[in-house]
Parts: C-alpha cells; sequence; structure tokens
C-alpha cells in the first residue's frame, strides 16, 4: 500500500479489505447479504439522488460578499446594511426555469438570481429573476402556469402550444413575455445579467417609518445577451456554457460583481400612484422612482462542491431581517408558503441545519427539536419549552414587524382593469432600439411557429392592442391577419 494514503471504509468507519470484488459463496456462487462493503455502497447509490427543484432545477451558484457603499440606515434597521463598509457573507446561486437539472444553460427562459447574505440577524435570502417582472399576479396560477412550460402529460415534449394558450388567456403576461423574447431571455452566462427582486417589498427604519421598495443588481460587467440563433447553437455546444463562464471566471481570478440599487417609495404615496405598487406584472418607472446604491455583491469563491453548496442550497422570500418585510403582492405572499415547504421535501425538515444554509453567523436559538437527519447537538440539554424559568431564549419585542391596517371583506377578489399594456408599450416603444424590435418580432414568432391559428391571432390581438406596429408585425412574422376585433 502507498504511504500516505488513507485507508478505505465503509460509511460506518470499517475498514474494506477489497474494492473489487463482492463476497460470494464460493467463485461461482451468490453474493452474500453480510458484505456491508458491498451493500452500504449500493444503498447509498440508490439514494444519490434528491428530487430536483421542482422549478429553476438547472443552476450554479458561488460564494462572496456584498459590501454597503451608501448609508440607507434612514430607511432600513437592517443591520446588515447598518454602516457603509460592512460586509456580509453571501453565496448566490443562478439558474434557468423550466429545464429539468440536466438541460441547456442557454434556453430561453427568466434567469432566477438568488442571493442569501448570512447576516448577524440570521440569513436573508433575496429570491429574485433576471427580469423585473413576471407572468402572472397571482399564486393561485402558478402551478398551472408553471405546467404550461413542463412537458407535455401525453407526449412528454415540450410544447409553445401550451404556454400560449395560458398566455393569450393573461394579457397582464405580455410585459414579461416583451423582455423574455428580446435577447435578455437568452442571456451571455449569468455574468452579463442584472437580478431585480419583482415584487416589491418594505423597508423599515428604526423610527417605525415604512418604504415600499424594489431591488436592482445591476451587472457591473455590463448586459450581453446572445441572439437565437447564437443561445441555440450553444446548446449543443456547450449546454452547461453559463455554469462553466462563472466557474471559470472567478477560478482565472477575475470575479463579478453587481452594484445593488433600490428605488423607494413612502407606504402612503402607494395609496394614490397610478398603479398597484405590489402588482408583480408592473415596474417603477425611474423618473418617478431614481435609483439609490446601496452596495456592492462580489462573488470570489467556488463552491468545493457542487451537491453540498449549490444542489443544497435552499433560499426562500419568507427568510428575512428585522427592516425588511413583506409587501401585500399577492405573489410574494403564495411564496412565503411556498418555500420552506418545497426545502421540507426536498431535503427534510431540518434542511436549515445543513452547512450552506445554516445561519451560522446568527447563532439560532429556539424550542424545535428532532426530526430525521438532525445532525447539530440538538441544544443538548437545554429547555425544549417556552415560557421556563431556566434562562431559555426569549422573544424580543423590538423585532415586531410595522402593523399595517386591513379591512374588507374576505373573497377571491379580481384585479380589477388595471392598464396592462402601458408598459410593454413603453418597453416596445421607448425603451429598445430598432434592431431590439427585429430580435424580439423574430424569437417571438420562432416561439410562436407550431402553435395554433386561433392561438396566434388571440396573441396577435393582444400584441396589436399594447402596439399596432408590434402586432402588425408579429401578425405578419407568424402568418395571420391582424383580426378585425384588435382594431376596434
Ligand atoms: P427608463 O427609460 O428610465 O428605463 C428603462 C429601463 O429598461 C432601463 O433603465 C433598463 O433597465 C431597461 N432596458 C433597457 N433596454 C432594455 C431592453 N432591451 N429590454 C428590457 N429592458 C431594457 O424608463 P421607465 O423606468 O419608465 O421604464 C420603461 C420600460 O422599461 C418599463 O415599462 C419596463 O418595461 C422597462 N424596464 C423598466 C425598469 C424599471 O425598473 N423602471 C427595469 C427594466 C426594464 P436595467 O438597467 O435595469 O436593465
Ligand atoms: C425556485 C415556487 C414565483 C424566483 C422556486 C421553487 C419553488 C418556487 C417551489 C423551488 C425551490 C427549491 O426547491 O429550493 C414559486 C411560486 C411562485 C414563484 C409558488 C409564485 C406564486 C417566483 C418569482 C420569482 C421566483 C416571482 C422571482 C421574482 C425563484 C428563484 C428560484 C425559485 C430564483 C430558485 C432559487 C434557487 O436558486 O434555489 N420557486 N415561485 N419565483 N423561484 Fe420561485
Amino acid at each position: 500500500m502507498e504511504k500516505n494514503r488513507k485507508i478505505l471504509t465503509t460509511s460506518s468507519g470499517m475498514p474494506i479489505d477489497n474494492n473489487q470484488f463482492s463476497q460470494t459463496a464460493g467463485a461461482k456462487g451468490p453474493v452474500l447479504i453480510q458484505d456491508f462493503a458491498l451493500v452500504d455502497k449500493l444503498a447509498k447509490f440508490d439514494r444519490e439522488r434528491i428530487p430536483e427543484r421542482v422549478v429553476h432545477a438547472k443552476g450554479a451558484g458561488a460564494h462572496g460578499y456584498f459590501v454597503v457603499t451608501n448609508d440607507v440606515t434612514k430607511y432600513t434597521k437592517a443591520n446588515f446594511l447598518s454602516e457603509v463598509g460592512k460586509q456580509t457573507p453571501v453565496f448566490t446561486r443562478f439558474s434557468t426555469v423550466a429545464g429539468e437539472r440536466g438541460y441547456a444553460d442557454t434556453d430561453r427562459d427568466p434567469r432566477g438570481f438568488a442571493i442569501k447574505f448570512y447576516t448577524e440577524e440570521g440569513n436573508y435570502d433575496m429570491v429574485g429573476n433576471n427580469t423585473p417582472v413576471f407572468f402572472i399576479r397571482d399564486p393561485m396560477k402558478f402551478p398551472d402556469f408553471i405546467h404550461t412550460q413542463k412537458r407535455d402529460p401525453k407526449t412528454g415534449l415540450r410544447s409553445s402550444q401550451a404556454g400560449w394558450d395560458f398566455w393569450v388567456q393573461q394579457p397582464e403576461a405580455f410585459h414579461q413575455l416583451t423582455v423574455l423574447f428580446s435577447n435578455r431571455g437568452t442571456p451571455d452566462g449569468f455574468r452579463h445579467m442584472n437580478g431585480y427582486s419583482s415584487h416589491a417589498y418594505k423597508w423599515v427604519n428604526a423610527d417605525g417609518d415604512e418604504h415600499y421598495v424594489q431591488y436592482h443588481f445591476k451587472t457591473d460587467q455590463g448586459i450581453k445577451n446572445f441572439t437565437g440563433e447564437e443561445a441555440t447553437k450553444m446548446k449543443s455546444v456547450n449546454p452547461d456554457y453559463a455554469t462553466e463562464d462563472l466557474h471559470n471566471a472567478i477560478e482565472n481570478g477575475d470575479p463579478p460583481s453587481w452594484t445593488w440599487y433600490v428605488q423607494l417609495m413612502p407606504v402612503v404615496d402607494a395609496e394614490t400612484y397610478k398603479f398597484d405598487v405590489t402588482d408583480i406584472t408592473k415596474v417603477w418607472p425611474h423618473s418617478d422612482y431614481p435609483l439609490i446604491e446601496v452596495g456592492k455583491m462580489v462573488l470570489n469563491r467556488n463552491p468545493d462542491n457542487f451537491f453540498a453548496e449549490t444542489e443544497q442550497s435552499a433560499f426562500a422570500p419568507t427568510h428575512m431581517v428585522p427592516g425588511i418585510e413583506p409587501s401585500n403582492d399577492r405573489m410574494l405572499q403564495g411564496r412565503l408558503f411556498s418555500y420552506p415547504d418545497t426545502h421540507r421535501h426536498r431535503l427534510g425538515a431540518n434542511y436549515d441545519q445543513i452547512p450552506i444554509n445554516c445561519p451560522y453567523r446568527a447563532r439560532a436559538a429556539h424550542y424545535q427539536r428532532d426530526g430525521p437527519s438532525t445532525v447539530t447537538s440538538n441544544f443538548g440539554g437545554l429547555p425544549n419549552y417556552e415560557p421556563n424559568t431556566l434562562g431559555g431564549p426569549v422573544a424580543d419585542p423590538k423585532a415586531a414587524w410595522s402593523t399595517p391596517e386591513v379591512t374588507g371583506k374576505v373573497g377571491r377578489h379580481d384585479f380589477g382593469t388595471p392598464d396592462d399594456f402601458v408598459q410593454p408599450r413603453a418597453l416596445y416603444k421607448n425603451v429598445m432600439t430598432e434592431e431590439d424590435r427585429e430580435h424580439l418580432i423574430k424569437n417571438t414568432a420562432d416561439h410562436m411557429m407550431s402553435v395554433t391559428k386561433d392561438i396566434k391571432e388571440k396573441a396577435v390581438k393582444i400584441y396589436w392592442q399594447i402596439d399596432p406596429d408590434y402586432g402588425e408585425r408579429i401578425a405578419k412574422a407568424v402568418g395571420v391577419d391582424v383580426p378585425k376585433m384588435a382594431k376596434i
């Protein structure tokens, strides 16, 4: 045996005499169940896969830090933002949404942009996307929407028909569709895209003043996208393009960074603002609410082990810190339930004990105990009930949330008749260049080509209402007339 090499063992630590041949009863006889070296190896292998994320299954992560560059204490009491220069370790994971764990990185899709800030007040997770808006605004629609992006129940194939069938019945989706079918839907890797909270959250300062807040993480590498053709080609050249690009940049000493900006709106202003600021299909125009710098995130260390860190990372919008609170955005409220729920299913009830998820800078102190895969000391002999007279942890009223008033009848309320077209119109007409528009029309038409005529016509009708030029160009590209009704 070579010197300095450790002895191979079973998972229980028993030395193994031979890792090439199973124990058999005689040279030609059956394999013996007593061979724990074999049974242990096979049983562990049988259980290697955990459920993949139901969405955002394919992704890549990296460690780094966040540093505050601007004083925002008049807006939030969040301790990790309490002084300029303060640094907080982070783990960030980027992802595509619809494809499975082995899917191609350059697929047309929003990209997930999830940051775990390991703060002294517990982990703060910012679970956003590279798009500032979303397809729907009620969590009741989310599983249906995602089913349209997954595989057809009969054929096992992905189908554009399902997506467009769903979207033409959700006109509010067309803002996100205008972003998604622009070249921003196929970013050149993860380093060249922005991240957005998409939702409004609430920031509360030490005096209790409340602001709605939108987050923008702007890439310091600059926005860079693939065209539709380049992205499709890259799927076969290197399906792991974005994962490799992120890894190599960090490995080669070129750590990517993002500057964090916020838009802030006093909560009282929201009551009279021109649209519902908790509607995730809307952005806040920069001219009304300019960007305010907060700090910089730098990703400078690759994970040592993809499964332990990236695959087992668990981000939840529920993981907040004092000074940061949810808004009444219905989608956000739905997500507050969904993420820890899926983590208990995907990783187990004690998912927060896994090192990558552990709030290690906060020293969690509570009365929750036991459960499968308890891998900590389980709080040793400390009391497991409260109130107690034994010196156990107690609640701190200073951590109380703001106390918004809520009135009205319980019910399944619709959203009324908001103008869902003014913002995609602004994007199409005022923000995009003619070249952007040409790519947008081509990318949209390529995706819609196999869709039935009735659905194409419904889509064109919506595009025409957003902007007649938009509708007419899509109609021409997909080979249908602009329906007469659209022009009324
Ligand atoms: P502005 O002109 O102030 O902002 C437009 C923003 O659009 C830019 O700052 C940039 O934001 C983003 N952008 C630029 N090119 C593209 C593109 N090809 N595809 C998608 N986004 C692009 O106007 P408003 O704030 O009034 O917004 C006008 C429209 O711009 C909105 O209706 C929305 O569709 C879109 N938009 C607005 C954002 C916002 O937060 N206000 C954010 C992103 C898009 P960035 O640097 O963040 O990419
Ligand atoms: C992942 C649900 C909307 C961003 C997930 C996961 C679920 C989920 C179940 C898998 C999590 C895991 O296994 O760890 C929902 C529901 C939504 C919703 C129910 C709406 C009601 C959104 C929106 C955004 C978003 C609006 C962005 C603004 C993400 C990201 C991930 C994710 C970035 C991947 C996190 C990671 O890297 O692990 N979502 N989602 N989701 N979601 Fe959502």
